[in-house]
């Protein structure tokens, strides 16, 4: 499998704190937020990877990161997202890095206590459709800005709802995804939704009705660093405390 971590948007819910930077490259547990994206990866076999973030500081990350040797990566891509479009519309950036392989994507301000290479490895033992990573989560008022999926009976996803006023479930869906090559022409497909973006919310629902969708629910701590002020702390306490993408 192949790597797609997204690194871009405009951080406005992070100001001031990235009126001059990206917020992939704050630090929490002290070192750049997109060093522990790139880690979950690796961790996870998974090195060969593309970084998709704005043009404004593109140049920051080919710093930093270079070739991506000094954490393990073998082959390490970089693109520029030119106005932020969406989710969708950046890992439709990246169909000729893919190449026919199965992808990861990862939102990189996402945090996890746990490694993601048990979800890895079984999208690796049935490379087809789709996968998510769930985090149950009760807080209604956090739900009502995450995408959250409605279950039926057997506890199998029927569709996803994007920021649900009246949240179907106790489920978040998180931001790792594991999908086909034929995601991208999915994404071909979708029309900008009511923020003018392209939802990767679309995408997994595009899944979910040609039939079922794969996920598992995580275990540990789940932190969206890019959400607030206030996650961005939660997420630097709780990573400096234990670190992230830790052995199952
Ligand atoms: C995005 C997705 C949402 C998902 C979240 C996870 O939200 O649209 O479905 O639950 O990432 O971080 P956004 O950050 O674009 O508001």
């Amino acid at each position: 499998m192949r790597g797609v971590l997204l690194a871009g948007g405009t951080g406005s819910r992070l100001h001031p704190l990235t009126t001059s930077t990206n917020k992939h490259l704050l630090p929490i547990g002290g070192r750049p937020m997109i060093e522990w994206a790139v880690e979950a990866l690796v961790r996870a076999n998974v090195t060969e990877m593309i970084i998709v973030t704005g043009p404004e500081h593109m140049d920051a990350f080919r710093e930093l990161l270079d070739d991506g040797s000094r954490l393990a990566v073998e082959h390490l891509e970089f693109a520029v997202q030119e106005r932020p479009g969406g989710i969708a519309e950046a890992l439709g950036l990246t169909e000729s890095f893919a190449d026919g392989v199965p992808i990861v994507l990862m939102l990189a301000d996402n945090l996890l206590e746990r490694s993601i290479t048990d979800m890895i490895e079984a999208f690796e033992r049935d490379p087809s459709g789709a996968r998510l990573l769930l985090c149950e989560m009760d807080d209604e008022h956090h739900l009502r800005h995450l995408g959250v999926p409605v279950l039926d009976e057997s506890g199998q996803i029927v569709s996803i709802i994007e920021k649900p006023e009246d949240p179907p479930s106790h489920f978040a869906v998180t931001g790792v995804y594991c999908y086909d090559p034929s995601v991208y022409d999915v994404v071909k497909t979708l029309q900008p939704s009511g923020r003018g973006e392209l939802e990767i919310t679309d995408v997994n629902n595009h899944y979910l009705s040609r039939g079922g969708v794969a996920f598992d629910v995580l275990q540990g701590f789940w932190g969206d660093a890019g959400e607030s002020l206030e996650a961005y702390a939660q997420v630097d306490e709780f990573v400096t405390l234990k670190g992230a993408n830790n052995p199952a």
